[in-house]
């Protein structure tokens, strides 16, 4: 927003001045052409060498420029980090020294700030400086040729006016004209968002039925370690598929896949036998209600955040969605009920609460695909068996992908694959990994251990 903020002042305060200054310098540069060309080139010579100083610079202002802008961002980002992770740093007592580095962070953007500023100026300075020489040079030039008789007094007294009022409008113009340069930092930040590839594809979604095929899928995040290796497996229509396995073992990104967040680097995946890689992102996600691990709620009512899984909505399909979702217990707790504002990302309510809602959204949205991601994972048992009830009503025909930790929200899932280290271990019905013994039984086995209820497979 800064860099657009800089380029809007740039071109608005900047650009059109210096253009205006070129155009009415080069219009009196020709009537005094047009009166005496000796004096004319005494009056102008400095203007070549001057605005060459400035844009000769460019490097150096470049390189000054992009150590401040980053010695600037640190600091934002480090403001930004220490307020969303101040409880975790109080709970780590960690505070005061996060404020310390804080603090040398803005004392070095500081820094950096003042060595760009002064070293733009020098460069201007200097120029402004070789300006004034010129007045010097017209009064010199000009004293000669009256001696010599080959110039009139009015002439002389034409150029001296000339030059005096001529350089003032033209310092501006080289204050500009740094400035243009120092914003070419911010315009190579903006290109590096404009020049990212967009993902295209057919509006028209081909897809027959809603299966989803994983086929040899390979997938590396930017920094490039494989993070799904080689996954192929089929999500049927009509029944629920789960993925479990160890933390870190690809299960949301291959969930993320599924939905084209991301494009997969080797293999394909398909929904009904159309390629998701083909179809455009934003009618693809009209075939999905997702419940993330991370749920991003706004700043605004809670009916309005339920809202969002289907913007024509009425009042009405939005309370029966928020009912279904169990939402309706602790919206009418709150001072002004369904139509309070939850605040930045939900903050002043409760993580069961907030997944709640999410759950709202898709039952709301009642695509065929539905995708849950640790959907009732902060969730209390009481509110999880209420939600895990409207959740079978909703996924009745559906092809449901579900993500969960917790053995028991699994069990009774048609199909079981096991993700571990971004392969597929195993896969099969939850009676099958039982009888196999392997990674999923031992999940279970361990669970089971822990906790005081019993697996029903
Ligand atoms: N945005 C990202 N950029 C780079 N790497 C990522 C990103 N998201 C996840 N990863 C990496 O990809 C791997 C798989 O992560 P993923 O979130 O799919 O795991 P998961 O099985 O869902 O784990 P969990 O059960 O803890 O939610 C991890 O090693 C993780 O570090
Ligand atoms: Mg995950």
């Amino acid at each position: 927003m800064n860099d657009c903020a800089v380029l809007e002042t740039s071109q608005s305060h900047f650009v059109a001045p210096l253009i205006g200054s070129i155009i009415s310098t080069s219009l009196v540069a020709l009537s005094l052409f047009a009166v005496d060309w000796r004096m004319a080139l005494a009056t102008l010579w400095v203007l070549p060498v001057a605005f060459a100083i400035v844009a000769f610079s460019a490097r150096v202002q470049e390189g000054f420029s992009r150590h401040s802008m980053k010695a600037r961002m640190d600091c934002e980002e480090s403001v930004q980090e220490f307020l969303e992770a101040m409880k975790d740093l109080r709970s780590n007592n960690a505070a005061g020294s996060y404020l310390d580095e804080l603090n040398q962070k803005v004392r070095a953007m500081e820094r950096r700030a003042i060595i760009s500023e002064f070293g733009t100026a020098a460069f201007v300075v200097s120029a402004s400086l070789i300006l004034k020489l010129g007045l010097a040079s017209v009064a010199l030039l000009g004293s000669v040729l009256l001696m010599n008789g080959t110039l009139s007094v009015p002439a002389f007294l034409l150029f001296l006016f000339a030059a005096s009022r001529l350089y003032d409008p033209l310092e501006v113009s080289l204050q500009n004209l740094a400035a243009i340069i120092a914003t070419r930092s911010n315009i190579e930040r903006m290109n590096e968002i404009l020049n990212c590839p967009i993902q295209t594809g057919s509006e028209r979604l081909t897809n027959q039925g809603c299966d989803i095929v994983f086929d040899h899928v390979g997938f590396s995040y930017d920094d490039g370690e494989e993070v799904l290796h080689d996954v192929s497996f089929t999500a049927h229509q009509g029944q629920v598929t789960a993925l479990v396995g160890p933390s870190g073992g690809g299960k949301t990104t291959a969930v993320r896949l599924a939905a084209r967040f991301w494009d997969a680097a080797h293999g394909k995946i398909t929904i009904g036998g159309m390629d998701v890689s083909r179809a455009d992102p934003e009618s693809l996600l009209s075939l999905y209600s997702i419940v993330f691990q991370d749920v991003t709620l706004f700043d605004n009512t809670i009916l309005e955040n339920i809202r969002i899984g289907k913007k024509d909505a009425t009042d009405e399909e939005v309370l029966n969605a928020a009912r279904m979702a169990n939402c309706t217990e602790f919206a009418l707790r709150l001072p002004e009920g369904w139509n309070t504002r939850i605040g930045e990302n939900g903050c002043r309510l409760s993580g069961g609460e907030r997944q709640r809602i999410s759950i709202a959204r898709a039952f709301l949205k009642n695509a065929p695909i539905v995708l849950l991601d640790e959907a009732t994972a902060s969730l209390d048992v009481e509110n999880e068996t209420a939600i895990q009830s409207a959740l079978s009503r909703l996924i009745k025909d559906k092809t449901v992908i579900v993500i969960a930790h917790r053995m028991r929200t699994v069990a009774g899932a048609d199909k079981i694959i096991v993700l571990r280290d971004g392969t597929v271990a195993e896969q099969g019905t939850p009676g099958e990994l039982m009888r196999k013994n392997g990674i999923y039984a031992h999940m279970a086995a361990l669970q089971a251990e822990g906790q005081e209820w019993n697996l029903l497979i």
